[in-house]
C-alpha cells in the first residue's frame, strides 16, 4: 500500500447545497493529518486537462454557508473514453496525487470505479446529488437543502392555488428517482405524487380528480417527477384536460431553483462528517468505495452497489400521501 501524502479532491455531477461544506471538510482533515490537497477543477474535465490548484486552509474559508461549489463542476464525456481517463490518471501521477476524493452521485462513481479498476488508483466517493438516490446511505449531500427549497416554493403556489380554485401540476427533479417528489409531496399535503418508480395512468388521476371536484375541493396540487412515465408536467397536465377539462389548470416547473442556495444545517453536518471520515478512510488505505451514513453509522459500500443498488420508493408512502389529503 502506496503511503498517502497528497490527495486529490474533485466535485463532479450536478452541483448540490453542501458540496463546499464537504471540500472544506477533506482539505482540513487532510491538512490536520499533514497531508498536500489539490483541487481539481470541473470535475474529470479538469483532471484530463490537468487543471489543478493547491488547497490550504484559508482556500477553504467562508464557504460552508454557500451553495454550488467552489471547485467548479461538470459531466465529463471524455473521461468516459480509454483516451481521456489515460490523460486523466497521467496527470493524477505527474502531480504526485496518491489518492482522490470525489463528490457526487452515480456517474461520477462509475467513472471512480473504473479509474480504480484499470489503473488501481485510490479513489474514495461522497454522494452529492439532490436526488438521494444512492444506496448506502439514508441522506445524500444537498437532498434535505432541495426538499426544503421544494416545499417552499409549492407552499407559494398552494396560496394561489386556493385563491384562484386552480390546479397546479408542479414538477420537481428527479430523472430516473422519485425521492424529492414523494417526500415533498407529503411535506406539501399533494393531492397526487406521480414518479417513474410507479406507472402513471392519467385516468386513475382523472378519478382522483373528479372524486375531489365532487367533494367540493377546487384547488389541488399534483407533484411530478421530471422522469415520470408519462411525461413531464406539462404533458401530463395536457393529457388530462384533453379528457377532463373541470378545473382551470396550471403548470411549474421548479428546475435548477432546486440545486441552488445554502444548504440546510443537516446538510452542512453530513457533508462535514462524511468529508472528515472519507480523508481517514484514504489514509488507511481504503479504496474504491463510497463513504455513507445509515442510522448515524459510517458505512463504506463498493462503488458498483452505490450506483447499481438504487434505493427502493416505500411505496406504502404513497398510499400514506393519498389518505392524508383526502
Ligand atoms: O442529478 C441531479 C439532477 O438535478 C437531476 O435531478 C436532474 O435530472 C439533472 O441533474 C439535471 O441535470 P443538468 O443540470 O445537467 O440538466
Amino acid at each position: 500500500m502506496t503511503e498517502i501524502k497528497k490527495i486529490g479532491v474533485l466535485t463532479s455531477g450536478g452541483d448540490a447545497p453542501g458540496m463546499n461544506a464537504a471540500i472544506r471538510a477533506v482539505v482540513r482533515t487532510a491538512i490536520y493529518h499533514g497531508l498536500e490537497v489539490v483541487g481539481i477543477m470541473e470535475g474529470y474535465s479538469g483532471l484530463i486537462n490537468n487543471d489543478f490548484i493547491e488547497m490550504h486552509s484559508h482556500s477553504v474559508s467562508n464557504i460552508i454557508q454557500r451553495g454550488g461549489t467552489i471547485l467548479r463542476t461538470a459531466r465529463c464525456e471524455e473521461f468516459k473514453t480509454k483516451e481521456g481517463m489515460k490523460k486523466a490518471y497521467q496527470n493524477l501521477i505527474n502531480a504526485n496525487i496518491n489518492a482522490l476524493i470525489v463528490i457526487g452521485g452515480d456517474g461520477t462513481f462509475r467513472g471512480a470505479h473504473t479509474l480504480y479498476k484499470r489503473y488501481n488508483f485510490p479513489v474514495i466517493g461522497l454522494p452529492g446529488t439532490i436526488d438521494n438516490d444512492l444506496f448506502g446511505t439514508d441522506y445524500t449531500i444537498g437532498y434535505d437543502t432541495a426538499l426544503n427549497t421544494v416545499i417552499q416554493a409549492v407552499d407559494k403556489i398552494r396560496d394561489t392555488a386556493d385563491s384562484h380554485n386552480r390546479l397546479f401540476f408542479v414538477e420537481v427533479m428527479g430523472r430516473d428517482a422519485g425521492f424529492i417528489a414523494l417526500n415533498s409531496g407529503i411535506a406539501c399535503g399533494a393531492e397526487a405524487i406521480l414518479i417513474p418508480e410507479t406507472k402513471t395512468h392519467v385516468h386513475d388521476l382523472i378519478n382522483i380528480l373528479d372524486y375531489e371536484w365532487r367533494e367540493n375541493k377546487k384547488s389541488l396540487i399534483i407533484i411530478v417527477a421530471e422522469g415520470d412515465d408519462a411525461g413531464g408536467a406539462y404533458s401530463i397536465a395536457k393529457k388530462v384536460k384533453q379528457e377532463y377539462s373541470k378545473y382551470d389548470t396550471r403548470v411549474t416547473v421548479l428546475g435548477h431553483i432546486q440545486r441552488g442556495g445554502s444548504p440546510s444545517c443537516t446538510d452542512r453536518v453530513l457533508a462535514s462528517t462524511l468529508g472528515f471520515e472519507a480523508v481517514k478512510a484514504a489514509i488507511s488505505g481504503k479504496t474504491d468505495i463510497m463513504i455513507g451514513e445509515i442510522n448515524k453509522k459510517i458505512v463504506f459500500t463498493p462503488f458498483e452497489n452505490a450506483s447499481k443498488y438504487n434505493l427502493k420508493i416505500n411505496k406504502n408512502m404513497l398510499d400514506m400521501a393519498r389518505v392524508l389529503s383526502l
